[in-house]
């Protein structure tokens, strides 16, 4: 009898390993990813990852997304924008504001990247991009003190050789293997002496313009860098990649320009046949350019949402490991819906009692 229920047990736990403590087999939320180039794949942005309008600040009007960069990441996100600013009070610490410390104060630089790395830690199978704009022309001995600082370094993919545009991009599972997962954009960045993992933006990236005010006016065309402005050939086949900005701001009263929410849930849209949608988009700048956007950037990443046109680019069916957030406007909404479980994996009735099992199987044995 025992030896029937140690050999139940074996038997039990060799397939509970294989099935459920086995890392799963996917890059960025699908095994597809895997064998793709970084530079072949449309990876979500959020725009002003940290600048937040939520309860807390009242909603305030200088937010860009609803909820935090943790959130951003656990949905999906791989690409975080922000700005880095200094303060007179903090001296030459870099903290992330919104275009003025007084402003929206996102708090300090070294912590955001110590959460960002923290999150890395707990999802080994994920790649993260970073896009920080120097708004105060930190030197790389400065930026490179913080990025070290911050611990998420050890995280930080260095190209072979500087050949900017003209990089070949690993495979997302290679980065993985390789324990480089990170890529940090900076804009702009002239030298990165002593810090080789932060790479000068537009030396890597062309983008579309910004600052578009009316669900018509997206445009596919290169604006920066400069002397790409308007050269669809140029800016293809300079070998850059092509960051597709697509959020929509509105103009207040004396020209000021916010971010639209209201229309968010239009923009961010997978539907192609909508004006200004997100689906919209990525097929007219795709068919522009031959191939997808590598990087899409957003407002109010949760409505749309905006991750179901990135993965119809991406010929991704069956995203696993996400969390799914409320696609709604939370400042409308009430209640505030979030729902923390949906597209959650393993996590079902069967998967606890086949862990009770194999747990009383391992005191057994
Ligand atoms: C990825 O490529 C490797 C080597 O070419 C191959 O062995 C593997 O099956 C591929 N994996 C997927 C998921 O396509
Ligand atoms: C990746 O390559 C495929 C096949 O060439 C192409 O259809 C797709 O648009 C590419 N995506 C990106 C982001 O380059
Ligand atoms: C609002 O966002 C900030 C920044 O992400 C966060 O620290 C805070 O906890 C959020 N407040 C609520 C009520 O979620
Ligand atoms: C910092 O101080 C200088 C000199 O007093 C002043 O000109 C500048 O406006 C201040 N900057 C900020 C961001 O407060
Ligand atoms: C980099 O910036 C820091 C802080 O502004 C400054 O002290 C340092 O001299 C600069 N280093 C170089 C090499 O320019
Ligand atoms: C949209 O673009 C057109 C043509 O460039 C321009 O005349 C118009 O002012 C733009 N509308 C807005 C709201 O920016």
């Amino acid at each position: 009898m025992l030896a029937l229920i140690f050999l139940f047990c074996q038997i039990w736990l060799s397939i509970a390993q294989e099935s459920l403590w086995s890392s799963p087999d996917a890059c960025n939320n699908c095994p597809a990813l895997c064998n793709r180039s970084y530079g072949n794949i449309t990876h979500l942005g959020a725009h002003d990852s940290m600048f937040v309008a939520n309860t807390s600040n009242s909603f305030t009007v200088s937010g860009n997304q609803f909820y935090g960069t943790d959130t951003q990441l656990d949905a999906g996100v791989r690409l975080l924008s922000g700005q880095l600013h200094t303060t007179n009070a903090t001296g030459i610490e870099l903290r992330l504001c919104h275009t003025d410390c007084d402003l929206y104060d996102g708090g300090s630089m070294i912590k955001w990247l110590k959460d960002v790395s923290y999150w890395m830690d707990e999802h080994p199978n994920d790649v993260v991009t970073l896009l920080l704009v120097n708004s105060v022309n930190a030197n790389s001995t400065l930026l490179g003190a913080s990025f070290r600082a911050s611990g998420i370094t050890k995280h930080a993919y260095v190209p072979a050789t500087k050949l900017g545009a003209k990089t070949v991009w690993p495979t997302l599972g290679e980065m993985i293997q390789a324990k480089t997962r990170l890529v940090t954009f900076i804009s702009s960045l002239p030298d990165n002496t002593g810090a080789p993992y932060l790479l000068d933006e537009f030396s890597y990236v062309f983008e579309n313009q910004f600052e578009v005010t009316s669900p018509n006016n997206f445009s596919c065309m290169p604006d920066r860098p400069t002397n790409l402005k308007d050269k669809v050939s140029q800016a293809q086949s300079s070998g850059r990649l092509f960051l597709m900005n697509h959020f929509l701001d509105k103009k207040q009263l004396l020209n000021i320009v916010i971010p639209d929410r209201d229309n968010a849930a239009n923009t961010n849209s997978p539907d192609p046949d909508l004006t200004g949608s997100l689906g919209k988009e990525l097929n007219t700048c795709g068919a522009v350019y031959g191939r997808s956007p590598n990087f899409v950037l957003v407002d109010w990443f949760n409505m749309g949402p905006a991750i179901s046109a990135i993965d119809a680019a991406n010929g991704i069916i069956d995203p696993d490991g996400r969390t799914s957030v409320s696609t709604e406007n939370p400042s409308k909404a009430t209640p505030i819906t979030y729902d923390g479980s949906a597209g959650r994996p393993r996590e079902n009735k069967g998967v606890q009692i086949a862990m009770l099992i194999a747990v009383l199987c391992l005191v057994l044995s």
